[in-house]
């Protein structure tokens, strides 16, 4: 269903979000009908550049990265046709009239602010000062939310100067990945699962996020940042709150977030000793280690971690979770498994051994569910158990003419011109995750704690694998 004409104006619109999901993200859903030819996308920085400058480097970007056959011809120039360039400066005077002339008055406005938390405040305020906020203005912002509750609550106050909550617009691009959302789907739209989706049923559930890839060229920010500030206090725990919180009355924005802020706030503390960090360590001259990549030789950053933490509610108590999240490690592969307990009983005898449900949710890639279940091993030889997959990819299932699930900023990004904040986190949720965090960082900034250095393309440092063997537990394989 197409939305409605709208202006968007992305100030940083020529920087590495925009060029890489931004812009080929709109593209794609121009191309599936969706953005209205007649919508505005307004880039606002600061170099001089004019329009047609601006549509040939958008055009590059969608051929770098819309991954669609289809961008030439009419519909790129469909899209460049939607596209302005304006100057403005974010802290200064210059531009600003000339932005708010260009605006449409009756429209849905999303101000995406794809620039450094530094700039939020100028922005907010100068959007306000030139009279462009109106009751149909959204604001668009992205991670780091904030460094830790301090700089977090910082970030709200300034926000909430000039815009209301329910015009805030904070993405974390997890929670728009198709999967992700059909944890809800598998969760409240199914009987089966929901009764067994307890500690009496549950041992123990693993998130894990696993990359190949290293820090990149963003040394710079992630060495201070970490995987735990730029991973876990994020994406995981928006995870893990997906797969513990109680069913929300309905789905709406309000009731689905303060479900998942419930579930943070009952977050336990964690115990030093249920952390494990890593630092990854060169590969064979291919690849550099972490210190070289961050150019940082006494670096004491993460780029790997593990962790054991506990809901304390009557849903959860005494199920442990377990996170995991690293780069440079053996695979790419996103899964949540939830690690049903033995069978209360066994009417095969000891000789059956020990036999356990598995439900894994894969986000990424070859996205789908796989529910391990008992079986007897075909054959004369008795009554012998093995455990097989029912295993359900999506791909597969919704066959080929499915149509591609959208990638996370394209839904997200209509979700804003919509006014659906589902997907959102509200500021509470954030600065309750940062509530979590902090004390965690400090510890080891107290102590004084160094990483564990892991080889690029393992699984991380073995201590990870003794966390889990102290609790009678393994983790699941990293498989793409
Ligand atoms: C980002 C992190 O938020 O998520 C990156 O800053 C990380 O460090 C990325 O690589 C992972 O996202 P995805 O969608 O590739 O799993």
């Amino acid at each position: 269903i197409p939305v409605d004409p709208f202006d968007l104006v992305i100030f940083g619109g020529t920087g590495d979000l925009a060029r890489r999901k931004i812009l080929p993200g709109l593209f794609r859903r121009f191309c599936a009908g969706q953005m209205p030819d007649s919508a505005r996308v307004i880039a606002a920085a600061r170099s001089a550049h004019d329009r047609d400058e601006y549509r040939r480097f958008v055009a590059e970007a969608i051929r770098e990265f819309s991954g669609l056959r289809a961008c030439e011809g009419g519909t790129l120039n469909g899209f460049l046709d939607c596209l302005d360039y304006a100057v403005v400066d974010a802290r200064g005077t210059e531009g600003w009239a000339d932005l708010a002339s260009r605006l449409s008055p009756d429209r849905v406005r999303a101000f995406y602010f794809s620039v450094g938390p530094g700039l939020f405040g100028d922005l907010a305020e100068r959007i306000h000062l030139h009279g462009m906020a109106t009751d149909e203005s959204r604001i668009v912002v992205e991670k780091p939310f904030g460094h830790d509750l301090a700089s977090a609550r910082d970030l709200n106050a300034t926000l909430a100067a000039h815009f209301d909550e329910g015009q805030i617009y904070r993405i974390d691009h997890y929670l728009g990945k198709e999967t992700v959302q059909n944890l809800m789907a598998v969760r409240f739209g199914n009987m089966l699962f929901e009764p067994l989706w307890n500690s009496q049923y549950v041992d123990h559930i693993q998130i894990t996020v696993a990359e190949t890839v290293g820090v990149g060229g963003r040394g710079e920010y992630y060495d201070h940042a970490g995987a735990m500030r730029d991973m876990v206090q994020n994406h995981l725990m928006q995870l893990l709150c997906l797969i513990a919180m109680e069913p929300p009355a309905k789905f709406d924005p309000d009731a689905v977030r303060d479900e998942k802020l419930k579930v943070i706030r009952a977050l336990d503390p964690v115990e030093p000793h249920h952390i494990v960090r890593g630092q990854y360590n060169a590969l064979d001259g291919e690849h550099p280690g972490y210190r070289e990549a961050v150019g940082n030789p006494r670096s004491s950053t993460e780029s790997f971690i593990v962790m054991k933490t506990h809901i304390s509610n009557w849903r959860w108590a005494g199920t442990p979770f377990y996170l995991r999240t690293g780069k440079r490690l053996v695979a790419r592969s996103s899964v949540i498994s939830v690690m049903f307990k033995d069978a209360p009983h066994s009417i095969f005898g000891p000789d059956a051994g020990r036999h356990a449900n598995v439900l894994s949710i894969r986000l990424q890639p070859n996205e789908g569910i796989t529910l391990q279940v008992t079986i007897k091993e075909p054959g004369p030889g008795g009554m012998r158990l093995i455990d097989v997959p029912l295993d359900m990819t999506f791909a597969d299932a919704l066959g080929p003419e499915g149509e591609d699930p959208p990638d996370a900023y394209e839904r997200l990004i209509m979700d804003v011109i919509r006014g659906n904040q589902t997907l959102f986190m509200r500021g509470d949720e954030v600065e309750a995750a940062w509530a979590w965090t902090d004390p965690i960082i400090a510890g080891w900034q107290l102590r004084g704690e160094v990483p564990k250095p892991y080889d690029s393309g393992s699984t991380g440092p073995g201590d990870a694998d003794l966390l889990m063997k102290r609790d009678h537990r393994a983790w699941r394989g990293i498989n793409p």
